[in-house]
């Protein structure tokens, strides 16, 4: 597919308020700081569409991105990122679960995942929640530059064995790296083929 729009639509606190057309929702998630924001400026290859930063928890409110005049590219907030003491760390936020469930325009979800680290408590919590919502989604490993070719290889392979303990199909993976623009071309094959099943 060939990005060759992407406008920022609007920012929405709750739901209700997300844009209320028939365009389909690619959303991406993770957890702070993992590079969703990065990733989506790679994809639109727009520098400056997602707002990125070292600081965790930086993007708090769903994004929506118009690409093409035809669907929706969306930021969503990092989960896993305690601010106040109140908002326990492994428990998602309501902004995020009443998106992930109860959105209709939702239409893909991609769990970004940091290639570097073993699997995460709190995102093996996440993936096997989306599990039993039957949620359709698939992973991304980001910052492969981070790892070299073998490093990958093993992180991936240490990934998938425990995701097998769980699940009998594996989702679909990619890998990718923003700073290096790995894995563009394959996510947004994949995205297509996802929004034309959709219609
Ligand atoms: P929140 O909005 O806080 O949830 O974070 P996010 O998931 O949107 O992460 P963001 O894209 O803001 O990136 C977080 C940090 O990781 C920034 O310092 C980025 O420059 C860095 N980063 C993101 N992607 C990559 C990548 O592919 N490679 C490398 N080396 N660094 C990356
Ligand atoms: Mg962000």
């Amino acid at each position: 597919m060939n990005i060759t729009k992407a406008i920022f639509k609007c920012s929405s606190e709750r739901i209700s308020q997300v844009p209320k057309d028939a365009l389909c929702d690619i959303a991406f998630i993770g957890r702070s700081n993992v590079g969703k924001s990065s990733l989506i400026n790679m994809l639109t290859q727009h520098n400056g569409l997602a707002k990125v930063s070292a600081t965790p928890g930086k993007t708090r409110l769903i994004n929506h991105f118009l690409i093409n005049d035809n669907w929706y590219l969306v930021d969503l907030p990092g989960y896993g990122y305690a601010r106040t003491s109140k908002q326990l760390r492994g428990s998602f936020a309501k902004i995020i679960t009443d998106y992930i469930f109860k959105c209709e325009k939702m239409h893909f979800l991609f769990v970004l995942l940091d290639i570097r680290l073993e699997p995460q408590k709190i995102d093996l919590e996440f993936i096997t929640l989306l599990g039993e919502h039957g949620i359709p989604f698939g992973l991304i490993f980001t910052k492969a530059d981070k790892l070299s070719a073998a490093q990958r290889k093993h992180s991936i392979a240490r990934y998938t064995a425990t995701l097998s303990e769980q699940w009998e199909e594996l989702p679909p993976y990619f890998i990718s790296s923003s700073e290096k623009r790995i894995g563009r071309e394959d996510i947004l094959d994949f995205i297509e083929k996802c929004l034309a099943e959709g219609k």
